[in-house]
């Protein structure tokens, strides 16, 4: 089980209102007790922190926020003392514009760092081309300096790196040497299917709606991306001895490309993360909110589960540090408690390796926004900008969907106590803390068998137990049921059934479950019928009905 911490987020040791290395570190025996076997970091590199720390300025050193690198390495060994791992954010698809790199190339064309990131000539008074940045606006930014014109899929402030130019890639494997020789266990790859682009650079369709063209599929999966990640795996993982973990994040990339990905026979990726689940509840694009089918959402897991069944490996989410909160976004506040687990439930029983991000084991909830000024998020406040001023939309009606999807509702602060700021910070937080911290937090959960962090640490502790869950086969029953989700993990010889009744109405399965119940999220009578959001998992011998 991997679990993901926003460094910003987590816990502040210094009362700075920004998370630290050293609050992590006085936490690690809360993720031991969790049964994390791999932390995830998000970026603590130094950075201007346009995007959070997406943006790097050095690869090589800790931002000072968030501490040095002494601290870096105590944090390191007490995770390693207690039996963990401790995977780096790589993100190499960009650097930010104040990385030494960036700022020698674009100070003039003849510079020999000029041809590490895109460069072109602008097309009559405009951009080199139509594409529109993933954070709005256009892709390009025309510099000064020279009047050429830098890509950036993300803000002006990450200029995009040119991966065809070798020394770039030299580069970016020296640095992760770097840190693998420092001990570190592997790395999250940030936008790792973005490092390819087209030759040529081709305008992209402009869909109904939009300002600028979609680029993607001229820059998303594009042709040198798998000898790219051979390369790397021969320049930096090849030869070494330790046992590695790699993780890339990968948008828009399809079952066939990922089993290609994550072939182990291939050596390129362990596992990659989709997003179609995480898209299921949106219509053209992001900002479009639409209710999610159940239906929709368990063929399409389902299908991932049969896709990667005998080559590639899953990973499995419903948060992460760009996603809404899951209890609010698939579950239902209402039922609080039995959303949270049920869902839990019924991710961790898939095959793959679950992720789990900072509170979700909590049962942390998106945040009531009101208004725009509480949003800190780059590509929030830039959405709002171009949604607003330059699109005319209802103001009102772009707020619903950033309350909705906004990034911000996952980075609030992590909810320790029930204290003024929730036991995260002695100062001022650097986003505001959500007010539900008064009723979930890790204090009140902890010592509560009947809390959503129990409930966690029982499904984590389950699937450290139980092959049947690491390599059972998958099989989804009653794929057209709109409110039931029931699956089988089945290895020669055992058996597990998962039923769970995803509304807030009791329903009755179509069969009577046999077996004993090893883990459910309502105590007493186990019959046919199912309470809302109820989820079991019975064990059965294999060939059971
Ligand atoms: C994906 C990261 O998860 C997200 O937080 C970031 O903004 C973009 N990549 C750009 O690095």
């Amino acid at each position: 089980m991997v679990y993901q911490i926003y460094p910003r987020s987590f816990a502040d040791s210094d009362g700075d209102g920004v998370g630290d290395l050293a609050g992590i570190e006085s936490r690690l025996d809360y993720l031991a007790d969790l049964g994390v076997d791999v932390i995830w970091l998000s970026p603590i590199y130094r950075s201007p922190q346009d995007d959070n720390g997406y943006d790097i300025s050095d690869y090589r050193d800790i931002d000072p926020m968030f501490g040095t690198l002494a601290d870096f390495d105590r944090l390191l060994a007490g995770v390693h003392d207690r039996g963990m791992k401790l995977i780096m954010d790589l993100v190499v698809n960009h650097t930010s514009d104040e990385h030494p790199w960036f700022v020698e190339s674009r100070s003039s064309p003849d510079s020999p760092k000029r041809d590490w990131y895109w460069w072109r000539r602008g097309s009559g008074d405009g951009a080199p081309n139509n594409w529109g940045s993933i954070f709005s606006g256009s892709a390009w930014e025309r510099d000064t300096t020279t009047g050429e014109y830098y890509l950036h899929l993300f803000t002006r402030k990450q200029p995009d790196l040119n991966w065809e130019n070798p020394q770039v890639r030299q580069a970016v494997h020296e640095l992760m040497n770097w840190w693998l020789d420092r001990g570190v266990d592997g790395f999250r790859m940030d936008v790792i299917n973005l490092i390819s682009k087209h030759a040529g650079l081709p305008d992209g369709t402009v869909h109904p709606g939009d300002l600028y063209g979609d680029g993607s599929p001229y820059y998303a999966n594009g042709p040198r991306l798998h000898d790219f990640l051979r390369e790397m795996d021969e320049a930096v993982f090849a030869g070494r001895e330790a046992e590695l973990l790699t993780v890339g994040e990968t948008p828009g990339v399809s079952v066939d490309q990922a089993r290609l990905l994550t072939d182990p026979r291939r050596r390129e990726l362990d596992m990659v993360f989709q997003f179609e689940h995480v898209e299921l509840d949106q219509g053209s694009g992001k900002w479009d909110v639409r209710p999610l089918e159940l239906v929709d959402l368990k063929g399409n897991l389902a299908k991932w589960q049969y896709g990667l069944a005998d080559v590639g490996w899953n990973s499995l989410y419903w948060n992460n540090h760009d996603q809404p909160r899951i209890v609010s976004r698939y579950g239902d506040e209402d039922f609080w408690y039995e959303s949270a687990t049920l869902l839990a439930t019924v991710l961790h029983l898939h095959r793959g390796t679950p992720y789990v991000y900072q509170g979700e084991e909590l049962g942390m909830t998106n945040y009531p926004f009101r208004d725009i000024s509480e949003f800190r998020d780059v590509e929030s406040l830039n959405h709002y900008r171009q949604a607003v001023a330059e699109q005319g939309l209802d103001p009102q009606s772009v707020m619903r969907s950033l309350r909705a999807m906004g990034r911000d509702n996952a980075r609030t602060p992590m909810q320790w106590d029930d204290s003024p700021n929730a036991g995260f910070t002695t100062g001022t937080a650097w986003i505001a803390v959500n007010p539900n911290h008064t009723w979930i937090n890790a204090a009140s959960e902890i010592h509560d068998p009947g809390s959503v962090l129990a409930y966690y640490r029982r499904l984590i502790a389950l699937r450290h137990d139980d092959p049947v869950l690491r390599d059972g086969e998958f099989e989804l029953l009653l794929p057209d049921d709109p409110t039931i989700y029931a699956f089988t993990r089945t290895r020669p010889g055992s058996r597990l059934l998962v039923v769970a009744n995803v509304s807030g109405e009791s329903c009755t399965l179509p069969f009577e479950p046999e077996g004993d119940v090893v883990i459910a999220n309502h105590l007493g009578p186990e019959g046919a019928d199912l309470r809302p959001w109820e989820a079991r998992v019975y064990r059965q011998e294999a060939g059971h009905g």
